[in-house]
């Protein structure tokens, strides 16, 4: 059996420089690899409308934007299959019947969800749907046969989920799902890149975003007004770098190329490092740097994307086409979930047959 990839992102905002480390940097190296049968990328339309159900307008306009995103890193419709999560129906139906193998205390335990829950003041009262996001993951996975899921650290409890779910069904209706497995990012600081003010986490709502549709001056500005270590005030003193989230940035993007071309002093990130630890190396110097690797980085995904913005229709095409193909697919395993389950009454001859010997008399 192939190596087959399934992953994706909810349609609720333009993606980041934090999805590009934490994952679509990676997924392109993937589909370019040639070592996988199939990629998919799936636009989770579903899954955003399970926490903005009564905002169907905010996940319909960012659905084709994360599509540009996408086409403007590099994901290839010749190689990728990009579609559309509620394009494919037989994911509801999976997960109809996963639901049966998940207790609601084990989904209280998610912690994904748990912090989803606190952070979106659902305690009082949880959409079920909402609360079910993880069996329809499950779905997502399994109806592809994925044997990789490139994603970001936050996933992991959603593919133990999945795997869970794997494991039960299997062993209750005979050996059908592939067991997945998570691919997370290699490099520490990709695991989770800290928004610009140095908080956990990249959000719209914080302001603290780099997204990969940024114009030049916007990207200079951000990098400019970047949290640093609050404690190195002037240029002679001592600094951190622990924490310090021009350097996490750095770890995440620069790479040696980058000081052969923008600062020639240093050999790599190692020295520099050094020598803000020991003192007289100035925020500004290193900020400088770091917008010119930003600035290298994302150019050719901006120019992409502009080129794709030229010709919206094409995309949709791509998606609608992309769904087509992911809809065979996610029927065909459908097909044997169902023979797995002995739903599958009307072609299964053996059942008639039974059933007319049992009332011959
Ligand atoms: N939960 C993912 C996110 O929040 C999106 C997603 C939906 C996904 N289905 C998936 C990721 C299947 C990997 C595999 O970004």
């Amino acid at each position: 059996m192939g190596k087959i990839i399934l992953t994706g992102d909810r349609p609720t905002g333009k993606l980041h420089i934090g999805h590009y480390v934490g994952s679509l940097r990676r997924r392109v190296e993937l589909q370019n690899s040639g070592e996988y049968d199939k990629v998919f990328i799936m636009i989770a339309d579903a899954q955003a409308l399970t926490d903005n159900a009564d905002n169907p307008e905010k996940v319909r306009q960012n659905v084709i934007e994360v599509a540009l995103d996408y086409l403007a890193c590099g994901l290839d419709p010749e190689k990728s299959t990009l579609l559309i999560q509620s394009q494919i129906p037989q994911l509801c139906e999976l997960t109809f019947y996963y639901m049966n193998l998940v207790t609601v205390s084990r989904l209280q335990r998610n912690p994904t969800v748990k912090a989803e829950i606190q952070m979106r003041n659902f305690e009082a009262s949880i959409p079920v749907g909402f609360f079910c996001y993880p069996i329809s993951q499950a779905a997502d996975i399994t109806a592809f046969k994925a044997t990789t899921v490139p994603v970001g650290e936050d996933q992991m409890p959603m593919l133990e989920q999945t795997k869970e779910i794997v494991h039960k069904f299997n062993s209750v209706y005979g050996d059908t799902l592939v067991d997945p497995k998570i691919l997370l990012p290699e490099e520490e600081a990709c695991l989770r890149l800290p928004g610009t003010d140095g908080k956990a986490k990249m959000s719209k709502s914080l302001g603290n975003c780099i997204y990969l549709s940024e114009e030049p001056d916007e990207i200079k500005k951000k990098v400019m007004s970047m949290y640093t270590d609050p404690d190195h005030i002037r240029v002679q003193d001592p600094g951190k770098i622990e924490g310090n989230t021009v350097f996490t940035y750095l770890d995440a993007f620069c790479r040696p190329e980058h000081f052969e071309r923008y600062l020639p002093e240093y050999a790599n990130l190692e020295e520099l490092k050094a020598h803000y630890r020991r003192g007289g190396l100035g925020d500004v110097k290193v900020k400088r740097f770091l917008n010119e690797v930003l600035q290298e980085t994302l150019e050719p995904i901006r120019t992409r994307r502009k080129e794709f913005q030229k010709d919206i229709p094409y995309v949709y095409e791509v998606l609608k086409k992309g769904s087509e193909a992911a809809r065979e697919v996610a029927e065909q395993t459908l097909q044997e979930v169902r023979n797995a389950m002995k739903i599958n009454y009307f072609d299964d001859l053996d059942l008639i047959r039974e059933q007319s010997e049992k009332y011959k008399g």
